[in-house]
């Protein structure tokens, strides 16, 4: 095994010599979220995005979370450890895609989740995660959305609010939930018996179906916290089980998947960032994430106002 104890040292050097933070997604390896100062979902790592006083974010993440972290606080040095740590959900919604929907559907709010470029969310009315996407689409007062850029949250949120759900683009999918099956569920429910299965909004209506829990990561974990069940099968990137073995020691989790039984098991852009691309971002400054003003302030008039409906 890796010993990162001079490397992890060297990042809490920096991290204290420049006032900066790393905010760290609960898909990160085991010693990523060991130096990160905060870990959590999407929507937490937006909201300590905008209430840190540190002067530099460095967000180890994939790269649309960074991009969100700098439209958020415009006077901060927000950092990517690696800006090619792309996503293909991000990748599935261009803006020329984006606007040609909104013409041919001009009276319905476009939701986008938070999975997407910063300049399609500047042309967006809500921003949602995985954990806001329901609460929100049942919030807005319209029968008819246009959401995406993720087909499987889609679904899942046209079944729960039980409004007319228009996906753009048709077909978006995460590579990592896209690939689970029944079988899987069939597979992992045999080996452990007695685990229950929890499942990220991200998987097919099959799986979510078959789930005894659906969340965000970090619903995930305060399920798994407060539950009377000991033992979970974890439906969502397999980097989570570290987020659980840190937060919820005294459980049992097992991957739905392995690594070993299927590449599709980790996301290759979350896993990306390391601590060695972390000591560097630090020590040089690098990559710096610039979002023009414009599109910045119109992607954060999309979250607040998101955030207020949350309220
Ligand atoms: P959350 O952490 O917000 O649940 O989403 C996970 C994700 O899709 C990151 O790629
Ligand atoms: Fe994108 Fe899926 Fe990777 Fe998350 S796990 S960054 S949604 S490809």
């Amino acid at each position: 095994m890796t010993d990162y104890t001079e490397l992890i040292k060297r990042i809490k050097e920096l991290k204290k010599e420049k006032n900066a933070i790393i905010l760290g997604h609960n898909y990160m390896d085991y010693a990523v979220q060991l130096v990160s100062d905060f870990t959590g979902d999407s929507y937490d790592l937006a909201v300590k995005a905008m209430k840190t006083n540190a002067d530099i974010i460095v967000f180890a993440g994939v790269y649309f979370m960074a991009e969100q972290a700098a439209a958020l606080n415009q006077d901060k040095l927000v950092l990517s450890p690696d800006p090619k740590a792309g996503c293909t959900l991000s990748d599935a919604l261009d803006v020329e895609t984006l606007k040609k929907f909104k013409e041919e559907y001009p009276s319905a709010p476009v939701v986008l989740y938070i999975n997407t470029s910063i300049y399609a969310k500047a042309l967006a009315d809500y921003i949602v995660t995985s954990s806001t996407a329901v609460k929100i689409v049942k919030a807005i007062d319209s029968d008819i959305v246009l959401f995406g850029p993720d087909a499987n949250l889609a679904n899942y949120v046209e079944k729960k609010t039980g409004k007319k759900i228009i996906k753009v683009p048709p077909n978006g999918r995460c590579l990592v939930h896209a690939s689970y099956v029944k079988q899987f569920v069939e597979m992992a429910r045999k080996k452990y018996p007695n685990a229950v299965l929890m499942a990220h909004p991200e998987s097919p209506l099959e799986i979510l179906e078959a789930a005894d829990f659906v969340g965000s990561t970090n619903q995930m974990i305060k399920f798994a916290k407060e539950s009377k069940y000991k033992e979970f099968i974890v439906a969502t990137e397999i980097g989570m089980l570290n987020a659980l073995k840190l937060q919820v020691p005294d459980k049992v989790f097992y991957p739905l998947i392995s690594t070993e039984s299927c590449a599709c098991a980790r996301c290759p852009y979350m896993a990306m960032i390391t601590l060695e691309k972390i000591k560097n971002s630090l020590e040089n400054e690098v990559t710096k994430v610039i979002v023009p003003k414009d599109v910045a302030e119109k992607a954060k008039e999309a979250f607040e106002r998101t955030m207020k409906l949350l309220e």
